[in-house]
């Protein structure tokens, strides 16, 4: 269970006093609450979240299997609801402003969601134009990202992701969570399955993406 993460009680609501723009995200007092099923006992899986992530910071969420971090991602991503407690990104409430927040919000989902027979450049350009980009600016975020995520050379990015190997679909994904640049970005478990050379180039990627950005990875 994720709880009582990096910030005092006291702290938050200090900030929650100021204009909450000046961080990327700040949780108080988060929770999530699932019910039991079939006479078994419910269980938190978040709680008493305190989280305060300036903007240009990379913020890592530590825990093993089942401690609540993909939960909390989904909670921020307006997959699902709190139980209560709340979420402020970029001074927008996550219960109240989702539809403004989506539109400058980055997702790598912990299980790769592609299509199989489209390839990594026709990923790109769909999620790119999802963020408003076009014409020559639409070009050059996807040959950039492509060049970046190391899947430019040897025509990787004209093959389809259905016969990606896990590494390039993980590569992918994170490509797609930084395409059009979204102010908050939010990676779970994004080197799950990465050989070392990969992993390296990512956390290359994720340094330079964190410049005007908040990064939560787990
Ligand atoms: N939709 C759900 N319904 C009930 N329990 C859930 C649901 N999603 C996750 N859980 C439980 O909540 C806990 C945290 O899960 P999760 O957020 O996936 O953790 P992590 O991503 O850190 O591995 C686990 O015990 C998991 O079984
Ligand atoms: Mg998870």
């Amino acid at each position: 269970m994720l709880s009582s993460f990096c910030l005092k009680r006291e702290k938050v609501e200090q900030l929650l006093l100021e204009p909450t723009i000046n961080h990327a995200i700040v949780c108080d007092d988060l929770k999530k609450f699932y019910p039991g099923r079939d006479g078994n006992p419910g269980k938190f899986a978040v709680k008493e979240l305190f989280l305060a992530v300036p903007r240009g910071e990379c913020f890592g969420m530590l825990g093993p299997n089942g401690a609540g971090k993909t939960s909390f991602i989904s909670m921020m991503i307006g997959l699902t609801k709190p139980t209560s407690g709340a979420a402020y990104v970029q001074g927008l409430d996550i219960r109240s402003h989702m539809d403004a927040i989506y539109t400058s919000m980055g997702v790598c989902p912990q299980h790769d969601l592609l299509w199989e027979s489209l390839t990594g450049r026709e990923h790109l350009l769909f999620y790119g134009r999802l963020k408003n980009l076009k014409g020559s600016a639409l070009t050059q975020a996807v040959e950039e990202s492509l060049k970046n995520l190391n899947l430019f050379h040897g025509g990787v990015a004209d093959k389809k992701a259905g016969k990606y190997s896990g590494g390039m679909k993980r590569r992918l994904s994170v490509a797609i969570s930084l395409i059009g640049d979204p102010k908050v970005v939010y990676m779970d478990e994004p080197s799950t399955g990465l050989d070392p050379a990969s992993r390296k180039c990512l956390w290359n990627v994720i340094r330079l993406a964190k410049r005007d950005r908040a990064i939560i990875l787990t």
